[in-house]
Formats: C-alpha cells, structure tokens, sequence
C-alpha cells in the first residue's frame, strides 16, 4: 500500500472511483480538478499495485479546513485505509496550522459517521434537506490543539 499526494495524472482514476463510490452525484473530473488546481487544495491517495484505491480531499482557508472527499474503493473496505486518508488529512491540517475541521455527512451513511466519531470528530447541527435528494447532511467538527 503506496500513499502520496495527488497528481493531475491520477484525476480521471480518482473520478471514476468517486463514481463507483458515490452513485449518487459524484463529483466530476472537472469538478475534482477545479478544487485539485485550486491552491487551497489538498488531496492524498492510497494505491495497490499502480491502482488508486482510497482518496481524500480537504480545502484550506485561513485556520480553518472542510474535508470534501473520503472514499475507498469496496473491494478494499475495513481494512484501515479510511482511517489512514483520514489521518493523513488531519496530519497535514495541523502542519498548516488549522484549527478546526469541518465536514458533511449523509445522516444515513453510519460507517462513516462512526469512522469520522473514531477520529475525534462531533456532530454539531445538521442541515435539513442538503442533498439534491432530500437527505439530511449532519455537519461534523474537529478542534485541533
Ligand atoms: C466510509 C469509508 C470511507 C470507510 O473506509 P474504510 O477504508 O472502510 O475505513 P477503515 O477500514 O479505515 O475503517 C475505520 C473505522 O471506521 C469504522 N467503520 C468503517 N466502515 C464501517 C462500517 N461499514 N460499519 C461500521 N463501522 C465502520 C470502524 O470503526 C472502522 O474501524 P474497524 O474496522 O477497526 O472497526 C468507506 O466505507 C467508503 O468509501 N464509503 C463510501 C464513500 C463514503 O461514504 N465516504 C464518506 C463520505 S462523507
């Protein structure tokens, strides 16, 4: 298992993951590389053998952070590559000295509500109706000291 940063060479196998892994409104390359090329961006990965198999994302402005992307491919799911995307994001926030992280969450998505909770993040609020479908979003936090 290889972990490093992205490149732009890696965006159309991070955007056809995201498309397995978000059936519902993935972002698109374009939008993957709009955010990539941003400046405030940062996105690391995790792949096996040459194949990207877990990604992250998060944008930093000022002290503060919101993770944008956390997925890893299904074949490859509960083996602790969520969590070290995870933490290489915080790891990097802190480097860049952060103060706290936000995030989205679908209410109904449990296994990473409770990777997220693993990871010293709360719930705050949620957000009625956030999702083009309807759903709830719960918006998480974590304080860095
Ligand atoms: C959420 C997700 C990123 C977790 O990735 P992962 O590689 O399986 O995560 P890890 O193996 O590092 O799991 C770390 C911990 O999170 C929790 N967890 C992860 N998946 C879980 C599940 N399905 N049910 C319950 N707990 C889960 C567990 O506490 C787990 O530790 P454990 O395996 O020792 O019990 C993955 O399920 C995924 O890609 N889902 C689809 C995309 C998505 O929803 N992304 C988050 C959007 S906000």
């Amino acid at each position: 298992m290889n972990g490093r940063v992205w490149t732009t060479e890696d965006l159309d196998a991070i955007a056809s993951l995201e498309a397995e892994c978000f059936p519902v409104e993935p972002w698109s390359r374009r939008m993957l590389a709009d955010s990539f090329l941003s400046g405030n961006f940062y996105g690391t990965l995790l792949e096996e053998g040459g194949t990207v198999v877990a990604y992250g994302g998060m944008s930093v402005v000022l002290d503060e952070a919101e993770i944008q992307l956390v997925a890893t491919a299904e074949m490859y799911r509960r083996c602790g590559r969520g969590g070290r995307i995870l933490e290489d994001l915080i790891e990097e926030a802190k480097r860049r000295k952060v103060k706290r992280i936000f995030l989205e969450v679908r209410v109904s998505n449990a296994a990473a509500q409770i990777l997220y909770l693993k990871y010293g993040f709360v719930g705050i609020y949620s957000r009625t109706r956030y999702y083009p479908d309807g759903e709830d979003a719960l918006v998480m936090k974590k304080e860095l000291d």
